[in-house]
């Protein structure tokens, strides 16, 4: 997730942006830069790579770090690859306005072909060069000052933001805005000085007076006037509430949250509404997605498609599946990228191969991509970090943009993963005529139901962490789960695995008769996925079989559902959704249940014994 900070006031602004911009590396990023405005110049300094790179170039000339203005961005790429021209901040052409911003502007080309048009020359590919000259042509325009234009710029605009822009004519104030992506601002004494950055960790040891900007707010910071904050869409006034901090820094990374897992289970809404942010056209009832557009006659003829990933990208790719089967009707093979690599696959230039991963640099998953590739293959690839080692060996591909991944355990990696596996699955059902024009805008209203629905169920956390504290003392556990929720049983067993060290298994429910059932005794909870689609009967019937072996039963359930809570001794309820989607909300559950378990029993949660976030290596 990029990362925001910057200074104007009376201090030597360097130390404070490049602090800033360290503080906020938690948060995961692919170049830096910075701006320094030196009473006439601004000097910009950026690269890709990481903030000590970004010293290296300001360190060979002090012109860089003169002046008591500045502003710095870490990037986290979603429009154009991780380079130094695409790093910000970004300057107007005029060369007065520079803006840093983070989140995706999503109507970004039709702006950009209108500047075009009128002599605006673009460097970089990124949305944000877009928005900087957009903001200069209002200003141009309408003759206005720097805080109206942004305001009548940010109203053209679709999508979410947190900007800070500087004017070298007016070089007393900031303006700051957002709509989806956080912004604080950090209020020095007698108003001599301000501070903006993404989270309030830049600025801690110099003011605990901060002022967090509401979405649709914009900011308008005047060194020894103040601050003067308005909504964007209808101009009002709005009064600004400072707030006095009383986290530590380590919170505020956390966002206030105990541990960067927790924090990522929260995320989700965010990061699925991210997911399908600009791919699904509500208006228009369509799915855009431009790496499926160019290649659709080759995805609309594949023989098959064969996925391939590692760990609970993995089981992602087994919702899949399910997803590409049952929407699409296109026939699905799984492989663990470890095993793919090293059997002599059979594949032929009509399969298209799908790779899955967070961290896009999975070595097995990258050397299964390159032996399809070799084999005549097309590989489309699913990943996270946006300029990967996975994203650019692929031929084509989406990123889920979840945003950076820090917990060792995956979460919202998994749920955003299985958004868009939804999304290609949707679109090409619709596009083979398998999905009828109703049903598949059905499954469009149903998926943007998703994140309201996925934030109502983490309000379920003090049911899960009772029923934690009910089964942390277990030795072994038992996840079960039929058709779109197989996987998902895996995913739940894998993560109670990973963070607490408990050992758990996850199987499709019938197939405990052939074994696991042997384990069952008083002293075995075993977690059920029983949503009221997809053989509900036949896993309540297995449910039976648990309950007469004296097994303690915890059943993922439909909101309403009668027949289960019955029989087991805890049940958590989902809301109901299209089966096909099911697994965004049972997962939920499982998440929650794995993390409770872990802090009782006092493990470390983000950073398990022996696991790797990223296995770069065989
Ligand atoms: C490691 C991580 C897992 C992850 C797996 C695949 O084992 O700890 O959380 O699921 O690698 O990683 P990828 O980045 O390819 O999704």
């Amino acid at each position: 997730m990029c990362g925001i900070t910057g200074y104007i006031g009376y201090r030597e602004a360097y130390p404070i942006v490049i602090n800033g911009l360290k503080r906020l590396e938690y948060r995961g990023y692919d170049s830096a830069g910075i701006m320094m405005y030196d009473g006439e110049e601004m000097h910009l300094s950026k690269t890709k790579g990481k903030v000590s790179d970004l010293e290296i170039i300001t360190d060979r000339d002090e012109k860089r770090k003169r002046g008591t203005i500045g502003i710095g961005h870490t990037r986290w790429a979603t429009h154009g690859i991780p380079n130094d021209i695409n790093s910000h901040p970004h300057f107007s052409n005029s060369g007065e306005l520079v803006v840093v911003h983070n989140g995706i502007i999503e109507n970004y080309d039709t702006i950009k072909k209108e500047l075009v048009k009128r002599g605006y020359i673009f460097k970089s590919d990124t949305d944000t060069e877009v928005l900087v000259n957009l903001i200069q042509e209002v200003k141009k325009k309408e003759g206005c000052k720097l805080g109206k234009a942004v305001q009548l710029a940010l109203t053209q605009v679709v999508g979410a933001y947190a900007i800070a822009v500087f004017d070298k004519t007016k070089p007393n104030e900031l303006v700051v805005a957002r709509l989806g992506s956080p912004i604080a601002i950090g209020v020095g004494k007698e108003n001599k000085e301000f501070f903006v950055a993404s989270d309030a960790s830049p600025f801690i040891e110099y003011t605990k007076d901060a002022i967090y900007l509401e979405d649709e707010e914009l900011a308008i910071i005047k060194v020894g006037k103040g601050i003067k904050v308005r909504k964007i869409m209808d101009d009002s006034m709005v009064d600004t509430n400072v707030q006095q901090l009383k986290m530590n820094l380590e919170q505020i990374e956390k966002g206030g949250y105990d541990h960067f897992m927790l924090k990522e289970i929260h995320e989700q809404p965010k990061a699925i509404t991210d997911t399908y942010r600009g791919r699904i056209l509500a208006n228009e009832g369509i799915i855009k997605m431009s790496s499926i557009d160019d290649n659709l006659p080759r995805f609309l003829n594949a023989d098959r498609i064969i996925i391939v990933a590692c760990g609970t990208s993995w089981h992602a790719g087994l919702v899949g599946e399910y997803l590409f089967e049952d929407l699409a009707r296109i026939p699905v093979e799984v492989e663990y990228a470890s095993e793919f690599r090293y059997r002599n696959p059979i594949i032929t230039t009509k399969d298209i191969v799908i790779a899955i991963s967070q961290s896009g640099e999975t070595a097995d998953t990258l050397a299964a991509i390159k032996l399809a590739k070799s084999k005549g293959a097309f590989v489309y690839g699913v990943c996270n970090v946006v300029g990967s080692s996975i994203a650019r060996e692929t031929h084509s591909g989406a990123y889920t943009h979840a945003g950076p991944e820090i917990g060792v355990a995956s979460t919202k990696a998994f749920t955003t993963q299985i958004t868009v596996l939804s999304l290609i699955a949707l679109k090409l059902g619709r596009e083979k005529g398998v999905l009828s024009k109703p049903a598949f805008q059905k499954y469009l209203q149903t998926l943007q139901l998703i994140p309201k629905q996925v934030e109502k169920l983490l309000e379920i956390d003090d049911q899960v962490k009772y029923i934690a504290s009910v089964y942390k003392d277990a030795t072994n556990c038992l996840y079960l789960g039929r058709g779109f929720n197989f996987p998902v049983a895996l995913e739940g067993a894998l993560k109670l695995k990973e963070i607490s060290y408990i050992h758990a298994e996850g199987y499709p429910a019938a197939e405990m008769k052939h074994g696991p059932i042997a384990l069952i005794d008083e002293n075995m909870p075993i977690f059920v996925i029983a949503t009221n689609k997809g053989h509900y009967e036949k896993v309540v019937s297995n449910i039976q079989e648990i309950k007469s072996r004296a097994g303690k039963i915890i059943a993922i359930v439909t909101e309403g559902d009668t027949q289960v809570k019955e029989i087991a001794d805890h049940v958590i309820e989902i809301p109901e959704t299209e089966e096909a989607f099911t697994p965004l909300l049972t997962t939920i559950p499982f998440q929650l249940l794995s993390y409770h378990i872990a802090v009782m029993l006092d493990k470390n949660v983000d950073q398990p014994r022996n696991l790797a976030k990223s296995v770069t290596v065989e």
